[in-house]
């Protein structure tokens, strides 16, 4: 059963220590970057930036670079001159004597992509009075939350996520970094509808790449070639970056990130919880979905 073998034995012999989650604002998150959070608050969005916002592990690396890749008109080599976290910061990133998300950003010139994984309520005022534009995307939680079990094992930011079911436990209640996936994504389903957010499904993305590359185009407001668009498709195929050392984290230290307990470009594909979830744990699963998502018009294909 591969439920019970994901848990990567490496697991049990680290040496690093792990630190449990803090809280800012209610938010389970990383003591260092809790440690920093007055950067954040303060943090001066500029009116041409371009805000990508997701829950962890939703195709936040993806959609980056589909953006830079729009931006640079296709051109691969651009694309190339850094890694995707230096050309697309995370705002909230803070650890000791490594990155600083804002301090990045504060230097970088104008127009800026900046990352971000804060619930809706978190984000910076600032996003909002300058009216920025922002891509959201969301992915369906069962996937989710596989994806981040395999994220805690290898990110060592993580407290130990312990064994599958507890960690399933933990996220259906929102107790994992970034607090729960329902909250975020109706935070910021519910702002959708009054902001500049073009709001995405990683599922839409892996269903029809070129139909969404195309509203991602449009939202921008850009004009491309029908041969660019297919040149951006095939770049930012998962086979493309999961080989690309600047989008697939390799360039990362291994103190932070250790791909030999799971690459960062792990699957990359829709339904990947049905090789995790018990039957048992998908009917309890599916209860608790159902209580939190009643009568939303948020639509998530789990099934495909
Ligand atoms: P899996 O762990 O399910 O493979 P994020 O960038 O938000 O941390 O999300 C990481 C997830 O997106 C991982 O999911 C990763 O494999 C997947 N991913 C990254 N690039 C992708 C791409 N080009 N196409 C499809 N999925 C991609």
């Amino acid at each position: 059963d591969s439920h019970l073998t994901s848990r990567h034995p490496k697991m049990e012999e680290e040496h690093m220590p792990r630190r449990e989650l803090e809280s800012i604002h209610g938010i389970p998150l990383y003591w260092c970057f809790v440690e920093k959070w007055g950067q954040v608050e303060a943090f001066q969005a500029r009116p041409d930036d371009l805000l990508i916002s997701t829950y962890p592990k939703s195709g936040t690396t993806w959609i980056s670079e589909i953006v830079d890749m729009i931006y640079n008109d296709g051109d691969v080599e651009k694309c190339k001159r850094d890694a995707i976290f230096n050309r697309v910061p995370f705002m909230e990133m803070s650890t000791p004597n490594f990155i600083n998300g804002t301090e990045q950003l504060d230097k970088m010139p104008s127009p800026r992509l900046v990352k971000t994984h804060v619930p809706v309520q978190l984000l910076p005022i600032s996003f909002w009075e300058k009216d920025c534009k922002m891509i959201y995307v969301a992915r369906n939680a069962k996937d989710v939350a596989v994806s981040y079990y395999y994220f805690y094992q290898m990110a060592k930011l993580h407290p130990d996520p312990g064994p599958w079911n507890e960690f399933l436990e933990k996220f259906m209640a929102g107790n994992v970094a970034y607090g729960s996936w329902y909250d975020h994504v109706k935070g910021w389903w519910e702002k959708a509808k009054d902001y500049r957010i073009l709001f995405l499904y990683y599922e839409d993305m892996k269903e029809d790449p070129k139909r969404e590359v195309q509203k991602v185009i449009q939202f921008l407001g850009k004009e491309l070639k029908e041969e660019v668009v297919n040149k951006i498709l095939h770049h930012t195929s998962f086979q493309e970056m999961k080989k690309n050392p600047s989008v697939n984290y390799e360039t990362m230290p291994s103190w932070a990130l250790d791909h030999s307990i799971s690459p960062f470009m792990r699957k990359g594909i829709s339904g990947d919880w049905k090789n995790h979830f018990t039957v048992a744990q998908n009917e309890r699963f599916n209860r608790h979905y159902e209580e939190q998502m009643k009568g939303l018009a948020l639509r998530f294909r789990m099934e495909i």
